[in-house]
């Protein structure tokens, strides 16, 4: 899996730089923002979701549970943070108000992350404590094989910006999107000249004014009950282009690999990457 997948460009990096000028803002803000045209998520809905969050509470990112000591979400959203800065809030719908709260041990950024390109822009944090299962905090599955991508309908959930200068939700967002095949999607990003699809890409689009926003990256995109991607690369916010997501079949060796202790490269504690 040593592809360079996943090449984005220009305003990928503009969006990352846009986040991480808000990672430094002083204390939690009020400049959160939230899914673009969803509608609130209910209980039982997105039951994996968590919030990726300073220990302030500041929401960063999204992310799901895997198992009771592993979260998936994206690279970009750890990149630049040892794991003693990090919390997670599960079980909840609103992520100021967390049915619980866990702390990564440690992070695995991907070995072939990088930056500003955003290759494999996934990570897992493993959790020093087991994750207490009940009705609001549940894994989602891993796919085990090619799932039926065509047609498809995808929940995605979030606690991202509601537009590029939205106020934060109250609650959690979800949205229905539709898969949508690397070649539409390559074509709907035309005007985005450096965006490069690969086998490890998962589009995902609904219309104009529905889709992800800041905040909502690393969040899980589910079909059927199986995390199938995570997100990577939104062009800010709901333009009327896809969501690009990380392809988790296309990452379910890695994941596997780490989660096993056979990943090739070690964990990273600060910001060395590789
Ligand atoms: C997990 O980490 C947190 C934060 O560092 C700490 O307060 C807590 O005691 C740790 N829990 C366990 C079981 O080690």
């Amino acid at each position: 899996m040593l592809l360079r997948c996943g090449k984005i460009g220009i305003s990928t990096i503009i969006l990352i730089l846009v986040s991480f000028a808000s990672y430094s803002h002083s204390a939690r803000s009020d400049n959160l923002q939230f899914i673009v045209g969803g509608q609130n998520a209910d209980e039982g809905d997105a039951p994996y979701q968590i919030s990726l969050q300073t220990l302030l509470g500041r929401h960063l990112c999204g992310g799901a549970i895997i198992s009771d000591r592993w979260l998936l979400t994206a690279g970009h959203c750890v990149s630049g943070y040892p794991a003693d800065r990090l919390q997670v809030v599960t079980g909840t719908l609103q992520y100021a108000i967390p049915g619980a709260i866990y702390y990564p041990e440690s992070i695995y950024l991907h070995c072939n992350y990088d930056t500003p390109k955003y290759h494999n822009d996934i990570a897992l944090l493993r959790v020093n404590q087991s994750i207490v299962f009940d009705a609001h905090t549940q894994p989602v599955n891993l796919p085990i094989g090619p799932w039926a991508a065509s047609g498809a309908q995808l929940l995605f959930t979030g606690w991202g910006t509601q537009s590029i200068s939205g106020s934060t939700p109250a609650r959690l967002q979800r949205v229905q999107q539709q898969y949508i095949t690397s070649q539409t999607c390559k074509s709907l990003l035309s005007d985005y000249e450096d965006v490069e699809l690969g086998p490890c890409h998962v589009c995902a689009y609904r219309q104009l004014n529905i889709g992800a926003c800041h905040g909502d990256s690393g969040g899980p995109l589910v079909h059927e009950g199986i995390l199938v991607g995570i997100l990577n690369f939104f062009v800010p916010c709901a333009q009327g282009v896809p969501d690009v997501f990380m392809n988790i079949m296309f990452y379910r060796d890695w994941i596997r690999r780490v989660i096993s202790g056979n990943a090739k490269c070690t964990q990273v504690h600060e910001q060395i990457i590789g």
